[in-house]
């Protein structure tokens, strides 16, 4: 699979989502970067299902649904309703991490795990096998528009051993702090999808933003 871009519609304007959702079907990207935050196991709300409904009629990509909730077992079926194509789950949100993801794989959804900026990534080793993709954050989660956290690379190269050794299909997503000036350097160090926020509906031109953080294998 190519390398390519995750808009993430956190950074959207919600009072012309549709508009938003457009720009990104006619754009580069790949996915669509759906927020999902609860309060408690991040310090923000976002929105939730009835929102990502919407999304869903409008959008002509996959939508990668990353949950930050706690115990996100409970809201699988909603999400798997209402669209969802993705779901990544916390390893710091889920008690029984194999039940998580076997369950999501059950529901025909692809299953991916993130870590925080803290977590090991060699606390993936007993469940690399079952993952679609391991996303890693690169700023703590709960808000757009934040700083990249450097030490991301280092756990790029960690996560790309272990996954050539174990699972070479699983890929490796990186959300947070994404913009021009790191993008191909992640692409380079093994990233394979890119979540941008800020840095696409910040910028002037969107559509061009995304071009920008577009792989370019010349590079
Ligand atoms: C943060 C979210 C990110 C956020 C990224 O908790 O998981 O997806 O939207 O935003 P930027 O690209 O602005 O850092
Ligand atoms: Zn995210």
């Amino acid at each position: 699979m190519n390398k390519f871009v995750a808009p993430s519609l956190l950074s959207a304007n919600f009072a012309s989502l549709s508009n938003d959702i457009e720009m990104v079907n006619n754009s580069m990207a790949g996915w669509f970067h759906i927020d999902v935050m609860d309060g408690v196991f991040v310090p923000n709300i976002s929105f939730g299902p009835p929102v990502i409904k919407h999304i869903k009629k409008l959008a002509s990509k996959p939508l990668d649904v990353h949950l930050m909730i706690i115990d996100p077992d409970r809201y699988f079926n909603v999400f798997k309703e209402v669209g969802a194509d993705i779901i990544t789950v916390h390893y710091e949100a889920c008690k029984h991490l194999n039940r998580s993801v076997t369950s999501l794989k059950s529901m025909g959804i692809k299953a991916g795990v993130v870590l925080n900026p803290h977590t090991n990534v060699g606390l993936l080793e007993n469940i690399i096998e079952e993952l679609d993709l391991v996303l890693l954050m690169s700023v703590n989660p709960g808000f757009g528009g934040q700083k990249f956290i450097e030490n991301t690379y280092q756990k790029i190269s960690q996560l790309k051993e272990m996954i050539i050794k174990s699972n070479p299909s699983c890929l490796i997503e990186v959300d947070g702090g994404v913009d021009v000036n790191n993008a191909q350097k992640l692409y380079k160090a093994g990233a394979d999808v890119l979540v941008a926020g800020n840095s696409v509906f910040g910028s002037e031109n969107p559509l061009e933003a995304i071009e920008m953080l577009s792989f370019k294998s010349d590079l």
